[in-house]
Protein backbone atom coordinates (compact mmCIF):
# COMPACT_ATOMS: atom_id res chain seq x y z
CA UNK A 1 0.00 0.00 0.00
CA UNK A 2 1.15 3.42 -1.05
CA UNK A 3 1.68 6.21 1.06
CA UNK A 4 -1.41 8.02 -1.10
CA UNK A 5 -3.40 5.45 0.07
CA UNK A 6 -3.21 6.07 3.71
CA UNK A 7 -4.68 8.25 5.95
CA UNK A 8 -1.93 10.72 7.38
CA UNK A 9 -1.82 14.16 6.42
CA UNK A 10 0.77 15.78 8.10
CA UNK A 11 4.80 15.39 8.81
CA UNK A 12 7.41 17.74 10.96
CA UNK A 13 10.05 19.19 9.08
CA UNK A 14 12.73 21.15 10.64
CA UNK A 15 10.57 22.03 13.66
CA UNK A 16 7.04 22.70 11.72
CA UNK A 17 3.97 20.97 11.20
CA UNK A 18 3.10 20.72 7.45
CA UNK A 19 1.10 19.28 4.89
CA UNK A 20 2.07 15.70 3.96
CA UNK A 21 2.19 17.19 0.51
CA UNK A 22 4.41 20.55 1.30
CA UNK A 23 6.76 18.16 2.91
CA UNK A 24 9.19 19.02 0.07
CA UNK A 25 13.32 19.64 -0.72
CA UNK A 26 14.95 20.92 -3.29
CA UNK A 27 16.66 18.92 -5.81
CA UNK A 28 20.01 19.80 -5.13
CA UNK A 29 19.86 18.58 -1.94
CA UNK A 30 23.38 17.12 -0.88
CA UNK A 31 21.29 14.21 0.75
CA UNK A 32 20.03 13.22 -2.56
CA UNK A 33 23.05 13.04 -4.34
CA UNK A 34 25.67 11.79 -1.61
CA UNK A 35 23.35 9.74 0.36
CA UNK A 36 24.48 12.06 3.85
CA UNK A 37 21.46 11.51 5.43
CA UNK A 38 20.97 9.54 8.69
CA UNK A 39 17.41 7.69 9.73
CA UNK A 40 15.71 5.64 11.95
CA UNK A 41 12.63 3.14 12.10
CA UNK A 42 11.34 2.81 15.43
CA UNK A 43 7.53 1.21 15.93
CA UNK A 44 4.41 2.36 17.82
CA UNK A 45 2.20 -0.33 19.56
CA UNK A 46 -1.79 -0.19 20.12
CA UNK A 47 -1.68 -0.96 24.08
CA UNK A 48 -4.28 -0.97 26.92
CA UNK A 49 -2.83 2.28 27.39
CA UNK A 50 -2.87 3.43 24.49
CA UNK A 51 -0.02 3.81 22.00
CA UNK A 52 3.35 3.17 23.16
CA UNK A 53 6.50 4.04 21.37
CA UNK A 54 8.62 1.11 21.63
CA UNK A 55 12.83 1.95 23.09
CA UNK A 56 12.29 4.89 21.92
CA UNK A 57 15.23 6.45 23.56
CA UNK A 58 17.49 3.77 22.29
CA UNK A 59 16.53 4.68 18.75
CA UNK A 60 17.36 8.29 19.75
CA UNK A 61 20.92 7.52 21.04
CA UNK A 62 21.28 5.38 18.01
CA UNK A 63 20.01 8.37 15.82
CA UNK A 64 22.13 10.90 16.94
CA UNK A 65 25.29 8.55 17.33
CA UNK A 66 24.86 7.86 13.58
CA UNK A 67 25.45 11.39 12.76
CA UNK A 68 28.80 11.66 14.24
CA UNK A 69 30.74 9.80 11.38
CA UNK A 70 29.63 12.65 9.30
CA UNK A 71 29.55 16.03 11.79
CA UNK A 72 25.90 15.69 11.23
CA UNK A 73 24.59 16.91 14.43
CA UNK A 74 21.24 17.23 14.93
CA UNK A 75 19.57 20.54 15.51
CA UNK A 76 17.30 20.14 17.88
CA UNK A 77 16.99 18.44 21.68
CA UNK A 78 15.73 14.69 21.89
CA UNK A 79 12.85 16.30 23.73
CA UNK A 80 12.21 19.01 20.73
CA UNK A 81 11.58 15.44 18.75
CA UNK A 82 9.62 13.26 20.96
CA UNK A 83 7.41 16.04 21.94
CA UNK A 84 7.07 16.26 17.80
CA UNK A 85 7.00 12.62 17.28
CA UNK A 86 3.96 12.28 19.61
CA UNK A 87 1.73 15.01 18.88
CA UNK A 88 2.04 13.65 15.27
CA UNK A 89 0.55 10.56 16.50
CA UNK A 90 -2.13 12.34 18.69
CA UNK A 91 -3.14 14.66 15.11
CA UNK A 92 -3.15 11.59 12.85
CA UNK A 93 -4.83 9.70 15.46
CA UNK A 94 -3.09 6.43 15.27
CA UNK A 95 -3.47 3.50 17.52
CA UNK A 96 0.14 2.22 16.38
CA UNK A 97 2.37 3.27 13.37
CA UNK A 98 6.15 3.12 11.91
CA UNK A 99 7.85 6.36 12.81
CA UNK A 100 10.69 7.51 10.22
CA UNK A 101 13.48 10.22 11.57
CA UNK A 102 15.58 11.48 9.15
CA UNK A 103 18.02 13.71 9.37
CA UNK A 104 20.42 15.08 5.86
CA UNK A 105 22.31 17.67 4.79
CA UNK A 106 20.40 20.26 2.89
CA UNK A 107 20.66 22.75 -0.07
CA UNK A 108 24.02 24.85 -0.52
CA UNK A 109 26.82 23.27 -2.55
CA UNK A 110 27.26 20.19 -4.01
CA UNK A 111 30.87 20.09 -3.21
CA UNK A 112 31.18 16.44 -1.51
CA UNK A 113 32.00 17.99 2.07
CA UNK A 114 28.86 18.80 3.10
CA UNK A 115 29.13 21.10 5.90
CA UNK A 116 28.08 24.27 4.36
CA UNK A 117 24.88 22.89 3.63
CA UNK A 118 22.26 23.13 6.40
CA UNK A 119 21.16 19.95 8.69
CA UNK A 120 17.77 19.30 7.94
CA UNK A 121 15.10 17.00 10.10
CA UNK A 122 12.10 15.47 9.36
CA UNK A 123 10.01 13.37 10.89
CA UNK A 124 6.85 10.50 9.58
CA UNK A 125 4.54 8.19 10.78
CA UNK A 126 2.16 6.19 9.07
CA UNK A 127 0.20 2.29 9.55
CA UNK A 128 2.65 -0.12 8.86
CA UNK A 129 1.66 -4.35 9.10
CA UNK A 130 4.23 -7.50 8.35
CA UNK A 131 7.09 -6.09 7.16
CA UNK A 132 7.50 -9.54 5.70
CA UNK A 133 3.62 -10.58 4.76
CA UNK A 134 1.26 -11.32 6.52
CA UNK A 135 2.00 -15.24 6.64
CA UNK A 136 5.76 -14.48 7.08
CA UNK A 137 5.21 -14.24 11.27
CA UNK A 138 3.58 -17.60 11.58
CA UNK A 139 4.91 -19.55 8.43
CA UNK A 140 8.59 -18.02 7.89
CA UNK A 141 10.07 -16.99 5.18
CA UNK A 142 12.38 -18.43 2.68
CA UNK A 143 15.76 -16.50 1.60
CA UNK A 144 18.65 -16.70 0.05
CA UNK A 145 22.17 -15.74 0.31
CA UNK A 146 23.01 -12.37 -1.54
CA UNK A 147 25.78 -12.39 -4.09
CA UNK A 148 26.31 -9.03 -2.73
CA UNK A 149 28.09 -9.23 0.43
CA UNK A 150 27.46 -6.89 3.14
CA UNK A 151 29.82 -3.65 3.36
CA UNK A 152 32.74 -3.83 6.45
CA UNK A 153 33.09 -1.70 8.84
CA UNK A 154 36.61 -0.52 7.51
CA UNK A 155 34.57 0.91 3.95
CA UNK A 156 31.64 2.52 5.85
CA UNK A 157 30.36 2.74 9.40
CA UNK A 158 28.15 -0.33 10.05
CA UNK A 159 26.47 1.11 13.11
CA UNK A 160 25.27 4.10 12.05
CA UNK A 161 22.16 4.22 10.24
CA UNK A 162 23.55 6.35 7.49
CA UNK A 163 21.11 6.50 4.14
CA UNK A 164 23.73 6.49 1.00
CA UNK A 165 24.82 3.00 2.46
CA UNK A 166 21.30 1.07 2.08
CA UNK A 167 22.11 0.82 -1.40
CA UNK A 168 23.81 -2.25 -0.46
CA UNK A 169 20.48 -3.30 1.47
CA UNK A 170 18.60 -2.40 -1.49
CA UNK A 171 20.52 -4.55 -4.02
CA UNK A 172 20.15 -7.22 -2.15
CA UNK A 173 16.75 -7.29 -1.57
CA UNK A 174 16.25 -6.83 -5.67
CA UNK A 175 18.28 -9.71 -5.78
CA UNK A 176 16.50 -12.12 -3.83
CA UNK A 177 13.16 -11.17 -5.46
CA UNK A 178 14.22 -11.58 -8.80
CA UNK A 179 14.95 -15.07 -7.24
CA UNK A 180 11.52 -15.85 -5.80
CA UNK A 181 12.59 -15.00 -2.60
CA UNK A 182 11.06 -13.55 0.28
CA UNK A 183 14.20 -11.77 1.85
CA UNK A 184 17.83 -11.97 0.94
CA UNK A 185 20.83 -12.88 4.27
CA UNK A 186 24.16 -11.47 3.52
CA UNK A 187 27.56 -12.91 4.40
CA UNK A 188 30.94 -10.50 4.92
CA UNK A 189 33.96 -9.42 3.59
CA UNK A 190 35.16 -12.98 5.51
CA UNK A 191 32.06 -14.86 4.31
CA UNK A 192 30.61 -15.11 7.79
CA UNK A 193 26.97 -14.38 8.01
CA UNK A 194 26.42 -10.80 8.59
CA UNK A 195 22.66 -10.23 8.46
CA UNK A 196 19.63 -9.53 5.87
CA UNK A 197 18.95 -6.24 4.73
CA UNK A 198 17.42 -4.75 7.59
CA UNK A 199 17.30 -7.34 10.06
CA UNK A 200 19.50 -9.02 12.65
CA UNK A 201 19.82 -12.85 12.45
CA UNK A 202 19.59 -15.49 15.10
CA UNK A 203 20.15 -19.47 14.73
CA UNK A 204 19.08 -22.23 17.25
CA UNK A 205 21.05 -25.16 17.72
CA UNK A 206 21.09 -27.80 20.24
CA UNK A 207 18.80 -25.32 22.91
CA UNK A 208 21.57 -22.28 22.66
CA UNK A 209 21.17 -19.60 20.60
CA UNK A 210 23.50 -17.24 18.33
CA UNK A 211 23.68 -14.29 16.78
CA UNK A 212 26.81 -12.55 14.55
CA UNK A 213 28.75 -9.93 17.09
CA UNK A 214 28.78 -6.45 16.05
CA UNK A 215 32.66 -6.79 15.07
CA UNK A 216 31.00 -8.82 11.96
CA UNK A 217 29.60 -5.60 10.00
CA UNK A 218 26.28 -5.73 11.53
CA UNK A 219 23.94 -3.16 12.82
CA UNK A 220 23.53 -3.17 16.35
CA UNK A 221 19.85 -3.86 15.99
CA UNK A 222 17.45 -2.88 19.18
CA UNK A 223 15.51 -5.74 18.40
CA UNK A 224 18.12 -7.93 18.63
CA UNK A 225 18.82 -6.53 22.05
CA UNK A 226 15.33 -7.15 22.83
CA UNK A 227 15.69 -10.74 21.55
CA UNK A 228 19.06 -10.86 23.86
CA UNK A 229 17.53 -9.54 26.91
CA UNK A 230 14.30 -11.56 26.71
CA UNK A 231 15.86 -14.71 25.51
CA UNK A 232 18.23 -14.49 28.79
CA UNK A 233 15.26 -14.06 30.92
CA UNK A 234 13.61 -17.21 30.05
CA UNK A 235 16.43 -19.03 30.30
CA UNK A 236 18.22 -19.27 27.28
CA UNK A 237 22.23 -19.32 26.84
CA UNK A 238 22.56 -16.69 24.42
CA UNK A 239 25.96 -15.91 21.99
CA UNK A 240 25.84 -12.67 20.67
CA UNK A 241 29.66 -12.07 20.17
CA UNK A 242 30.41 -14.91 17.46
CA UNK A 243 31.39 -15.57 13.95
CA UNK A 244 28.72 -17.99 12.59
CA UNK A 245 29.67 -19.53 8.95
CA UNK A 246 27.85 -19.86 6.05
CA UNK A 247 26.97 -23.73 6.23
CA UNK A 248 25.93 -23.71 9.52
CA UNK A 249 22.52 -22.18 8.07
CA UNK A 250 22.06 -25.23 6.89
CA UNK A 251 22.73 -27.49 9.85
CA UNK A 252 20.95 -25.34 12.34
CA UNK A 253 17.65 -26.23 14.32
CA UNK A 254 16.35 -22.69 13.45
CA UNK A 255 16.55 -19.47 12.19
CA UNK A 256 14.81 -16.15 12.42
CA UNK A 257 15.27 -12.38 11.93
CA UNK A 258 14.87 -9.53 14.27
CA UNK A 259 14.06 -6.24 13.49
CA UNK A 260 12.07 -3.32 13.99
CA UNK A 261 10.14 -3.90 10.79
CA UNK A 262 10.76 -7.22 10.48
CA UNK A 263 9.47 -8.22 14.15
CA UNK A 264 10.64 -11.59 15.07
CA UNK A 265 10.50 -13.39 11.53
CA UNK A 266 11.16 -17.27 11.44
CA UNK A 267 13.03 -18.40 8.46
CA UNK A 268 12.19 -21.60 7.06
CA UNK A 269 14.71 -22.24 3.94
CA UNK A 270 17.53 -20.83 2.90
CA UNK A 271 18.46 -21.05 -0.45
CA UNK A 272 15.82 -23.89 -1.06
CA UNK A 273 17.49 -25.74 1.70
CA UNK A 274 14.87 -26.67 4.88
CA UNK A 275 15.83 -25.09 8.25
CA UNK A 276 15.27 -27.75 10.48
CA UNK A 277 11.45 -28.92 10.57
CA UNK A 278 10.69 -26.45 7.83
CA UNK A 279 8.22 -24.26 10.48
CA UNK A 280 8.52 -22.32 12.98
CA UNK A 281 10.36 -24.02 15.61
CA UNK A 282 9.93 -23.84 19.43
CA UNK A 283 11.98 -21.40 20.50
CA UNK A 284 11.64 -18.94 17.62
CA UNK A 285 7.96 -19.34 18.76
CA UNK A 286 8.93 -18.34 22.60
CA UNK A 287 10.53 -16.09 21.86
CA UNK A 288 8.39 -14.51 19.22
CA UNK A 289 5.65 -15.22 22.08
CA UNK A 290 7.43 -13.40 24.68
CA UNK A 291 8.36 -10.44 22.56
CA UNK A 292 4.57 -9.57 21.09
CA UNK A 293 3.25 -9.91 24.84
CA UNK A 294 6.32 -7.51 25.71
CA UNK A 295 5.55 -5.09 22.42
CA UNK A 296 1.75 -5.05 23.01
CA UNK A 297 1.84 -4.69 27.22
CA UNK A 298 0.36 -8.24 28.03
CA UNK A 299 3.11 -8.08 30.68
CA UNK A 300 4.06 -5.33 32.76
CA UNK A 301 7.82 -6.45 32.11
CA UNK A 302 10.49 -3.85 31.31
CA UNK A 303 8.25 -0.46 31.83
CA UNK A 304 11.41 1.93 30.75
CA UNK A 305 11.13 0.76 27.17
CA UNK A 306 7.91 2.87 26.46
CA UNK A 307 7.23 6.10 25.40
CA UNK A 308 3.67 6.32 26.42
CA UNK A 309 2.08 8.97 23.63
CA UNK A 310 -0.92 9.98 25.71
CA UNK A 311 -3.91 10.31 23.33
CA UNK A 312 -5.98 13.31 24.22
C1 LIG B 1 20.89 -3.43 8.16
C2 LIG B 1 19.99 -3.60 9.34
N1 LIG B 1 20.26 -4.54 10.25
C3 LIG B 1 19.48 -4.73 11.32
C4 LIG B 1 18.35 -3.96 11.53
C5 LIG B 1 17.51 -4.19 12.75
O1 LIG B 1 17.67 -3.13 13.63
P1 LIG B 1 16.53 -2.70 14.64
O2 LIG B 1 16.16 -3.90 15.41
O3 LIG B 1 17.14 -1.65 15.47
O4 LIG B 1 15.39 -2.22 13.81
C6 LIG B 1 18.02 -2.96 10.61
C7 LIG B 1 16.84 -2.12 10.81
O5 LIG B 1 16.96 -1.02 11.24
C8 LIG B 1 18.86 -2.77 9.50
O6 LIG B 1 18.56 -1.83 8.60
Amino acid sequence: MGFDEMDVDTIWMDGEFVDWDDAQIHVLTHGLHYGTGIFEGVRCYDTEEGPAIFRWDEHLDRFYNSGKPYNLDIPFEKEELTAATKELIRRQDLPSCYIRPVAYYGYDMLGLNPESCPEQVAIAVWPWGAYLGEDALEKGVEVTVSSWRKYSSSQIPTNAKTAGPYVNSVLASLEAEREGYVEALLLNEQGNVAEGPGENLFLVRDGEIYTPGLAEGILGGITRDTVITLARELGYTVHDDVSISRGELNTADELFFSGTAAEVTPIRKVDNVVVGEGTRGPVTTEIQQAFFDLVERRTDDHPEWFEFVGME
